[in-house]
């Protein structure tokens, strides 16, 4: 009979591709395994459970899983020629896409677990070392996953919380509202008691998570008014809470940036002056194709309304080059655009066909050298406005929270409000604190800078 107590001195490998949802994923899978006597591995090599954490957002991200787990096979084969064992899980969004087509592929596979059903794992791994077979978990439940994942354990001063997950916008291009399901928000009370946990073990800054973030709806906390609450009013609550600094949060879609968001900008000082708002595109033709749901107008619109609220605030972006029938007159409009806004940082991609979106089957796809060329345009652009952006700190005075130690000796590295990276020469006993810094300098990644003396400090 085979033995499915819990044992001690077992351990797992994650590895984790893709987003910051995953990272998250990834970290309260983690949590989850601990109380089962797991602990983290940094190779797969002699991990007893191995578990690949995927992402489907581009092109051939399956294939890369299907490659890994060939090599994994090997891995697993030689471990049990030792007598060992080990499990195989495949987790996130190729999961929840692929299905029962993963272990057909690959029956290297004891366990596939989709994005909603982790809290699930500890269960899926004793019916695998049961030896039923393999187990498939891909339900939409994302409430029930939220509330009976083990309480976190905070790492560091910084920390992610998803509060949302799911899309209901349905860009043309995109997979995540096949893999991920619905618009799901977490009610207030979860976040605020994780939010508090975190606190309470030294967390300064919290980055609420959702794919999209900003559509984040819930009934208020008892007694505190009828309205159903946005993401503003949930950031001033958790702005109340001791201990917690700083609130982010990522991504936003332009079309649920509503005014209480924008009026928290304005008021609220914990919310820090940086903002994702993807806009993919300049030209309204391909918004439209793309089903975005907003023109460029309204972006540059909305931009300046929260660039009013919030002067310094540092916007970012996600864009697409190569959509279906984008011509060079339409990407010049995503240049002009860009012109306009003036990006602190940003990511872009060359478009990718994906299999059952709408984008994949539309006619006019562009040549891969035609998406090169605007990629590496669009690129040099933003890299001079995120150099520009970092260059204009120089001799400003910025808190800074520090997270970890440098390179070089005795330097430390922290987070500006911008969410740059801020090198300062300091004791290690500044982690997981914020102290002014004047800026200095500035390296091709992150800005260089100076502890204010006391003197300047208090001046
Ligand atoms: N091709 C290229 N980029 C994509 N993204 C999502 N789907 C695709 C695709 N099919 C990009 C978008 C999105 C980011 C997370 O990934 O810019 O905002
Ligand atoms: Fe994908 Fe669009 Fe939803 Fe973002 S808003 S997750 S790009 S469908």
């Amino acid at each position: 009979m085979t033995d499915i107590r819990p044992k001690q001195g077992k351990s797992v490998f994650i590895r984790t591709y893709g987003c910051q949802m995953n990272v998250y994923d990834s970290e309260r899978m983690a949590g989850l395994l601990k109380p089962l006597g797991y602990s983290l591995a940094d190779a797969p090599d002699a991990a007893d459970l191995v578990i690949l954490n995927t992402c489907h957002i581009r092109e051939k991200a399956a294939e890369k899983v299907y490659s890994d787990l060939g090599r994994l096979k090997k891995l697993k084969f030689a471990r049990e020629g030792a007598g060992a064992e080990m499990k195989i899980a495949v987790a996130g969004c190729v999961a929840q896409a692929e299905g029962e087509e993963i272990t057909r592929r690959a029956p290297v596979v004891d366990m596939v677990v989709g994005p909603q059903a982790y809290h699930r794992l500890p269960e899926l791994i004793a019916r695998a070392a049961r030896g039923k077979g393999d187990v498939l978990d891909t339900d939409f439940a994302v409430e029930e996953k939220f509330d009976r994942l083990a309480e976190r354990q905070a790492e560091g001063p910084t920390a992610f919380l998803t509060i949302q997950e799911g899309c209901d916008k349905f860009c043309t291009f995109c997979v995540v509202p096949y893999t991920r399901g619905q618009e799901v928000s977490r009610n207030v009370d979860a976040i605020v008691a994780e939010a508090r946990s975190l606190a309470s073990q030294g967390v300064r800054e919290i980055t609420l998570l959702g794919q999209n973030v900003n559509a984040w709806r819930s009934a208020p906390p008892a007694g505190v008014s009828e309205e159903a609450w946005g993401l503003g009013e949930l950031c001033r609550h958790l702005a109340r809470i001791d201990g917690l600094e700083r609130i982010r949060f990522t991504t936003s879609h332009p079309r649920d940036m509503d005014d209480g968001l924008i009026a928290a900008f304005a008021e609220e000082e914990k919310l820090m002056p940086y903002l994702h708002l993807p806009v993919q595109a300049g030209s309204d033709k391909i918004l439209k194709a793309m089903n975005r749901g907003h023109t460029a107008e309204h972006y540059l619109r909305l931009i300046e309304r929260i660039r009013a609220a919030r002067p310094d605030l540092a916007i970012s972006g996600d864009f697409i080059v190569g959509f279906p029938s984008e011509t060079n007159e339409d990407f010049e409009e995503t240049l002009a655009l860009v012109e306009a806004i003036g990006y602190a940082s940003a990511y872009s991609f060359k478009y990718s066909r994906r299999p059952g979106t709408p984008g994949a089957a539309m006619p006019k796809q562009v040549a891969e050298d035609e998406k090169d060329d605007r990629l590496a345009r669009l690129q040099a652009l933003l890299e001079r406005q995120r150099q520009a952006f970092n260059s204009a700190r120089i001799g400003e005075i910025l808190p800074v929270l520090f997270e970890k130690t440098g390179r070089m000796d005795g330097q430390i590295i922290g987070r500006s409000p911008y969410l740059q990276s801020v090198h300062v020469s300091a004791p290690q006993s500044m982690l997981g604190q914020i102290a002014k810094v004047k800026i200095e300098g500035v390296t091709p990644n992150a800005l260089a800078g100076a502890l204010l003396t006391r003197d300047e400090a208090a001046a």
